[in-house]
């Protein structure tokens, strides 16, 4: 048995990591937003897709192989961008980037990650892309931009679905923010999970201080916690297809476009040179009344399928939900909460059990399908 033998799917993963986490740090993570329907909503609309079972085909070869904006990778998953995922596990993205390096799938880096992408680049020698929240100030913006290129970031992932700070009572009520704030609450929550106090918080407080998004620039960041000294590098409200042309103009590499939920919008990022989309409604996190993104993917493929890349993500927990999205037409699948469940529970080791278990499910789900290759998966 490996490490992590006794991890025998996602929700074993989620439950380890509850117990190890401090409780608003797990909350922060796992729930959704307001009453929290879109998160039932997501798993309700997954389990309603059939697959076809093809019987009598050989399938001792097949494989999950995919092609992603002309690079093939041994499956279609790419590690979705995660806020502070550094706080999860020592130097968390890089352990999750170690994982996707491992898995040969790329890791996309948040703009409010708490490691530096130069330094996960580094250390963990990850196919990366970049994800981008436009602040107020343009010319930080693109200099942001302009550093993820330079750290070698295949792809910029500019998300286009948080226009305004999300609503999340839980995180009020467990003291839960960024910056991070003493409170009795915290302090509790912080006693009573010692591991990740000693392994993480005190371990990063000794390395660099208090951690905080290490991607502001150095003269807005204190080392006391403090996000920023400046609101030049708040999260513009302002954000509009004037700075898709921009972003274009300067980025070279693959600009993808994450959160499109209609086919007006994808037909818009099409008209805007745009090389993928994600159909996502951010796990849920961000709009309780947003369909879920098997509602729209059908429609959205239909009508951009040919002429874009078409990425999904939002409540995969099994490999069955990657095929789920594959027979919708999704070309690849970006997966959340899960491998942040992982990293949660044991670093890089425990990020690559999550990515093993769902590359299993998937091949097993493929064999049960008859389906040799991903595009021999289709809808009952
Ligand atoms: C803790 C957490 C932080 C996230 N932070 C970001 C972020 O900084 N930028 C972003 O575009 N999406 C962010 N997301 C959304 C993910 O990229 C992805 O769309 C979502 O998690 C997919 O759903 P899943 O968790 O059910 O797989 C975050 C998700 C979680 C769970």
């Amino acid at each position: 048995m490996t490490a992590f033998g006794h991890i025998l799917n996602v929700e074993d993963a989620r439950r380890a990591a509850r117990r190890r986490l401090p409780f608003g740090l797990f909350e922060y993570i796992d729930r959704g937003t307001e009453d929290e329907v879109a998160i039932a909503g997501n798993r309700a609309g997954l389990d309603a897709i059939k697959l076809a079972p093809s019987v009598l085909i050989d399938i001792t070869q097949r494989s999950p192989e995919a092609e992603i904006f002309g690079i093939v990778q041994p499956s279609p998953l790419i590690i979705a961008p995660t806020a502070v995922a550094g706080l999860v596990w020592h130097d968390g993205e890089i352990a999750l980037a170690t994982a996707a390096a491992q898995a040969g799938i790329p890791f996309c880096v948040s703009t409010q990650s708490i490691t530096p992408i130069e330094r996960i680049a580094d250390e963990s020698g990850a196919r990366l892309w970049f994800q981008l929240y436009v602040w107020k100030s343009r010319e930080r913006t693109l200099a942001l931009i302009d550093r993820a290129a330079k750290a070698g970031a295949e792809a910029l992932v500019l998300t286009v679905d948080t226009a305004v700070g999300p609503v999340r009572e839980y995180n009020i009520r467990n003291g839960f923010g960024i910056p991070l704030k003493p409170s009795l609450r915290a302090g509790i929550d912080l006693v009573l999970h010692p591991r990740w106090t000693l392994d993480v918080m005190l371990r990063a407080i000794l390395a660099s201080g208090v951690p905080t998004y290490a991607h502001y620039p150095d003269e807005f960041r204190t080392k006391l916690g403090r996000t920023a000294l400046s609101t030049e590098v708040d999260l513009a409200p302002d954000v509009t297809w004037d700075d898709v042309r921009l972003l274009r103009r300067r980025w070279k590499g693959k600009l993808i476009l994450k959160g499109i939920l209609t086919v007006e919008d994808a037909r818009t990022a099409l008209d805007h040179g745009v090389d993928g989309i994600v159909v996502s409604n951010h796990g849920a996190r961000n709009l309780d009344c947003a369909p879920g993104p098997t509602d729209v993917l059908p429609a959205i493929v239909a009508a951009v399928g040919d002429k874009i890349e078409i990425l999904a993500d939002s409540g995969v927990r099994r490999g069955a939900d990657i095929a789920r999205f594959i027979a919708l037409g999704a070309k690849g699948v970006m997966i959340g909460r899960a491998t942040l469940y992982g990293v949660a529970i044991g670093g890089a080791p425990g990020a690559s059990r999550v990515l093993d278990l769902l590359h299993q499910q998937l091949s097993a789900t493929m064999g049960m399908l008859g389906a040799r290759r991903l595009s021999d998966i289709r809808l009952a």
